[in-house]
């Protein structure tokens, strides 16, 4: 029978205290209905159904590429009623799967093991909680079957201490889901139609409820407040921090990396405290990341350095360079390889040859630098003339001196030398000097100003 799986992701998350719908907001750099929906993928569903209702469109907007279908449940009037607006949708011979969209850290695996233990009836995940806060109690009878899901507001002080939780998710046949909601009513604490109530309806008609416990609590964890988002957040991180050390990565403080995308890294690769790396990122064998780095959608080869405070976006870096101390990469510098960039620099839109190097205070924009060149400090390309912008090229073996201005367009020529303090706004010619500054003057006999009395 086909798996269909139902995502909740309608609800306001008022606890949050944020205009921006609970589901969008960002856990490892990515909206928390994105690591459901991930999961939901690796189970190869016939469908994927999502629930939105508060900031529909922008919920909406956030997942524009995937194949899922949207059902609005206009008014927020409880889980239950939320699986209701989307019933129609849902195939009557169908595996349904429910999930919420604020639970985000469930393995794919542990999903399989609820799926595997539908059939027999209704089967609940649920998790052991340390401190069960504000989630929904499984109550169990004598003989520990499970008898019904309370809710903490509605729950009685015995309720209250039992720390075996609902994690949300819950796998069932279409057939049996449809005929109890139409059961469910909202007498409750909160006057909302509670999804938990199938546990009761399960167990009234005699059908088995199978609680499948969660192989790490964390998995459970939902994101109802910001303090639960943080702690959330970190939970992530440690996980991604085990995954680099068993994939032999060096980490400085496993406790200080943040990984908000995808890291992919060669064998000894180093990372030292407090970098950040989002997007897709590649670090080739022997790859040095010094502290307090921030890397973006790059691919950084073999052996390179990248020394503290960096911060590198969606740039390519080839083998053995040295990048930094304080260096900026912006979107499309690509760097050969041996190439230097040193404190205060910055490149952007810019191809740099091997061995190249630009060590201090400068700024390389739109531009193609060849091999060997030496760029002096304080150089700056002069891309922008206020409306557009224009290429510099320096071809191989040039050496720009200190404070150079280069006009764009400009072509300096292979193995030009240009004076320090320069001004160039014609192109140069190959293998020569080239001086664009006032000459300097000494004047004898010059008496400094005198204050009158
Ligand atoms: C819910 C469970 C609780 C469980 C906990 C696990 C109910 C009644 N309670 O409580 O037993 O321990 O999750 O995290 O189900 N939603 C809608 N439409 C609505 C209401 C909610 O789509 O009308 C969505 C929300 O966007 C959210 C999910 O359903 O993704 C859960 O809602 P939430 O309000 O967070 O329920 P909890 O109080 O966390
Ligand atoms: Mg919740």
């Amino acid at each position: 029978m086909a798996l269909e799986i139902l995502v909740l992701a309608a609800g306001l998350g008022k606890r949050m205290r944020s205009s921006l719908p609970k589901v969008l907001h960002p856990l490892a750099g990515r909206p928390l209905l994105a690591h459901v929906l991930d999961t939901a993928r690796e189970l190869s569903p016939g469908k994927t159904i999502v629930v939105h209702g508060h900031g529909a469109e922008q919920v909406k907007e956030a997942f524009p590429e995937q194949n899922i279908e949207w059902v609005l449940q206009a008014e927020q009037l409880g889980t239950a009623h939320a699986v209701m607006q989307a019933m129609p949708r849902v195939s009557a011979d169908a595996d349904v799967l429910l999930l919420y969209g604020d639970v985000p850290l469930v393995r794919a695996a542990t999903l399989k093991r609820l799926l595997a233990a539908a059939p027999e009836g209704l089967a609940v995940l649920t998790a052991d909680l340390e401190d069960p806060a504000a989630y929904g109690r499984v109550v169990r009878d004598a003989s520990g079957h499970v008898k019904r899901i309370v809710e903490q507001r509605d729950a009685s002080p015995e309720e209250r201490a039992i720390r075996e939780i609902n994690a949300g998710f819950y796998a069932l046949s279409a057939r049996r889901l449809s005929g109890w909601l139409k059961k469910i009513d909202n007498r409750n604490a909160q006057k909302e139609y509670y999804l938990t109530d199938l546990v009761g309806l399960a167990v009234a008609e005699g059908v088995p409820v199978v609680a499948v416990k969660a192989a790490d609590a964390w998995e459970a964890a939902g994101v109802n407040s910001k303090g639960e988002l943080a702690a959330i957040e970190r939970q992530y991180q440690k996980l991604a921090a085990e995954k680099l050390l068993e994939a032999g990565v060096t980490l400085a403080d496993p406790a200080r990396i943040d990984v908000r995308g995808a890291l992919d890294c060669g064998r000894d690769v180093a990372i030292d405290v407090n970098c950040v790396f989002e997007g897709r990122v590649t670090l080739g064998d022997g790859v040095r990341i010094g502290p307090n780095c921030v890397v973006r959608n790059c691919a950084i080869q073999r052996d390179t350095a990248v020394l503290a405070f960096s911060h590198l976006e969606d740039s390519e870096i080839g083998e053995r360079c040295r990048i930094g101390p304080f260096a900026r990469l912006r979107p499309g510098a690509r760097l050969a390889e041996e190439v230097h960039i040193g404190n205060f620099v910055e490149v952007k839109a810019s191809r740099v040859g091997a061995g190249s190097k630009a060590n201090h205070l400068t700024y390389l924009g739109d531009s193609e630098i060849g091999e060997r060149v030496n760029v002096g400090a304080g150089t700056i390309t002069c891309n922008y003339d206020g409306a557009t912008k224009h290429r510099t090229v320096i071809e191989d073996d040039c050496f720009i001196g200190s404070d150079a201005t280069l006009v764009a367009p400009l072509r300096i020529a292979r193995g030009s030398y240009i004076g320090a303090g320069s001004t160039i706004h014609k192109d140069t010619p190959a293998g020569q000097l080239t001086v664009a500054r006032a000459r300097q003057l000494s004047i004898p006999g010059w008496k400094p100003p005198r204050k009158k009395a």
